[in-house]
């Protein structure tokens, strides 16, 4: 793939320019020339942003999987695709040629297909970070059917919620999972979300732990059984290029998430792309993605663009701190890791450890480091930059999301020069702007506007599963022609975009997208919670963690404080996941609202940030009262 790799700053502008003047030509070619076609595209793409209509390389036919493992079987069978190392060190580690997957995916394919999945079904995957995570997902795309990844830290409900959504007709799950020294239950909370759910035929159960688990006979299948005794061979599904490949639910600013649709021929077209060049990808590289498969960074880089590219990717199963804090350099040191993609959370996190952990290791392999899913704070950086990288491996700071499909703004690694807590400049085809209230576009430097897309890309997500007015709503009615991002962010005097932050109620917590509303809602569920508002502050570790603000119904029927905070967190751990548990709760007498009944989140968010001399204009307030005593009571 390397004719379509930008050699140097130059030709990125001479590429930036000709994907604004002529985008036909230039993601047709790449399409037609970087990838194997069953029929090649007619045309490139079609768009109408009122109606949220996107279509690209109309009339070609693929599989993206013949495009990410037959064409490398072909070429270098025996090179590594994925080498996965567990929770547990001395598991030995998996060293999956492109050989092995071929088959391993075939075979899992053909077992999909014996349990009745075919083009268009959806599949949920709640499987911990194992590589039969990443074969049921390529399996699913290998037969057309559309996989759902469901981020197994999530609680039976909101499992219910992702499965429900998108009429799931098969779950696959695990016995159970490890992540550090835990032993995490995963078949017994698929149980509970497809409790009377019509819709799922069958669970299919991968052997992790050994652990003993309730199995329905009539539903419940064994992944081993069915997979001993399955052809290794199974002939790729022909897929239009706009036929879903994957749904991966996100916040939203309302109560349920959003299944953002993702399409075949785009996605894979621009995730190979975006992966050879902002990474630098080079043949003997090893790549390796921190993020969880139940994320889009996991989706698109850990898997697809890195198996589209014949790379090697590392997954590992547990976490940065077991058995020791040293893990994460452990794996680079044992395998010679090249890349090291991670989350600004993951560094500050790695930062608060002895740097005795990192010097007994030799982390010389490294080249190039990458940072995702949130801002990147400047000591952070430099940390990353001088005690990870000894200033030698440049940093890309991603800025993409869910919704984009691949990376939209980054710099090229060993080609653009990095600036700290910058993303610096938008991609060959993306066509950034900021726009300011009134929807001009802001010319100035330095001042801060909503960061949104006057074009196109191929990558992006094609609609909300099931609720596509939801889609034109949320990404194209703010700013008519625009595809707006949701994130504020502003340039520098040389055009490098430093992304500031989200403009709704999604709160990025440890890099997680947290939308408030499914968590009020779950904190509303108790009896005793009249109103819950929920507002992010930033955290040393976590970038930002969650206060809530709740007012309650029965004032002295629950005197004890301490014991009310803790049951309306396991409330939220259990309706939506311990992710999204609360750092501080006060209880307040009434939430501040306007004149209509709205919560004035913004005045509790100066408050939890110690702005409480900014709160803006009060004189809207039906209870302007109630803030002298919230601000006196704040924890
Ligand atoms: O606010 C931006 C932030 O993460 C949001 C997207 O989250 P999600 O869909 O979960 O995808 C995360 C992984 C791509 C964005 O709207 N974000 C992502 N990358 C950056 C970022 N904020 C600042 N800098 C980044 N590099």
């Amino acid at each position: 793939m390397s004719y379509f790799k930008i050699a140097d700053l130059e030709q990125y502008f001479k590429h930036t320019k000709k994907a604004v003047r002529e985008p036909r030509k230039f993601w047709g070619k790449m399409a037609e020339e970087a990838f194997l076609w069953y029929q090649a595209p007619e045309r490139v793409f079609e768009f109408d942003f009122t109606n949220g209509d996107i279509k690209w390389f109309m009339g070609g036919k693929l599989n993206i999987t013949k495009n990410c493992i037959d064409r490398y079987v072909a070429r270098k069978g025996d090179k590594n695709a994925i080498i996965f190392e567990s929770n547990n060190p001395d598991e030995p580690t998996q060293f999956i040629s492109y050989n092995d997957l071929y088959q391993r995916v075939c075979k899992t394919a053909n077992v999909l297909k014996s349990l009745g999945i075919e083009k268009g079904d959806r599949v949920c995957l709640y499987l911990p970070m194992i590589p039969e995570l990443a074969i049921a997902m390529l399996a699913c795309a290998r037969i057309g059917a559309i996989h759902s990844v469901i981020f197994a830290g999530f609680s039976d409900a909101a499992a219910r919620r992702r499965i429900e959504d998108c009429g799931a007709k098969l779950v696959i799950t695990a016995d159970g999972g490890f992540r550090g020294d835990k032993t995490i239950k995963l078949k017994e909370v698929i149980d509970k979300a497809i409790n009377g759910l019509d819709c799922v035929e069958k669970v299919l159960v991968v052997k992790r732990t050994n652990q003993d688990i309730p199995f329905q006979a009539e539903k419940d299948v064994w992944f081993d059984e069915l997979y001993a005794n399955a052809s290794e061979e199974c002939n790729p599904e022909i897929m239009d290029a706009e036929d879903p490949l994957f749904i991966l639910y996100t916040s939203g600013s309302t109560g349920k998430p959003k299944g953002m649709v993702h399409t075949t021929g785009g996605y894979m077209v621009q995730t190979a792309y975006t992966f050879a060049n902002v990474f630098d990808y080079k043949e003997e590289d090893i790549f390796w993605c921190t993020a969880d498969l139940g994320w889009i960074t996991g989706h698109s880089y850990m898997l697809y663009g890195a198996l589209l590219n014949g790379a090697t990717t590392v997954i590992h199963e547990g976490i940065p701190t077991y058995p020791t804090p040293s893990r994460y350099w452990d794996i680079i040191d044992k395998h010679k890791v090249t890349h090291f993609y991670t989350a600004p959370t993951a560094i500050r996190s790695l930062m608060t450890n002895d740097y005795s952990y990192i010097t007994s290791h030799d982390l010389s392999s490294l080249r190039v480091l990458g940072s995702v899913g949130e801002p990147i704070n400047e000591e952070a950086w430099h940390w990353f930059n001088d005690f990870v990288g000894k200033k030698r491996c440049p940093i890309m700071d991603t800025w993409w999301q869910t919704e984009t499909g691949a990376i939209l703004i980054a710099p090229l690694a060993f080609k653009t020069p990095t600036k700290p807590t910058y993303a610096t400049l938008p991609l060959p085809g993306t066509q950034a702007v900021l726009l300011d209230e009134h929807g001009e576009e802001i010319e100035d430097f330095q001042q801060m506007g909503n960061l949104c897309i006057k074009h196109p890309w191929p990558s992006m997500a094609r609609t909300i599963w099931g609720d596509h007015k939801r889609y034109v709503e949320t990404y194209f009615s703010t700013f008519p022609g625009y595809y707006f991002t949701g994130d504020n962010a502003l340039r520098d005097e040389v055009g490098y975009y430093r992304i500031v932050g989200r403009t709704d109620d999604v709160i990025i917590v440890s890099g997680h997208n947290l939308g408030t509303a499914p968590i009020e809602d779950a904190i509303n569920q108790h009896p005793a919670v009249a109103e819950s508002a929920i507002v992010g502050y930033p955290h040393e570790i976590k970038g930002n963690t969650m206060y809530g603000f709740i007012s309650l119904k029965v004032e002295g029927n629950y005197r004890d404080r301490d014991n009310l905070k803790k049951e309306i967190n396991q409330l939220i751990a259990d309706h939506y996941g311990p992710i999204g548990k609360l750092d501080k709760i006060q209880f307040v007498d009434d939430l501040p609202k306007t004149r209509s009944g709205k919560i004035l989140r913004r005045m509790l968010r100066a408050i939890a940030n110690n702005q409480e001399n900014n709160l803006g204009d009060t004189s809207t307030m039906i209870n302007p009262e109630i803030l002298k005593k919230i601000i006196e009571e704040k924890l």
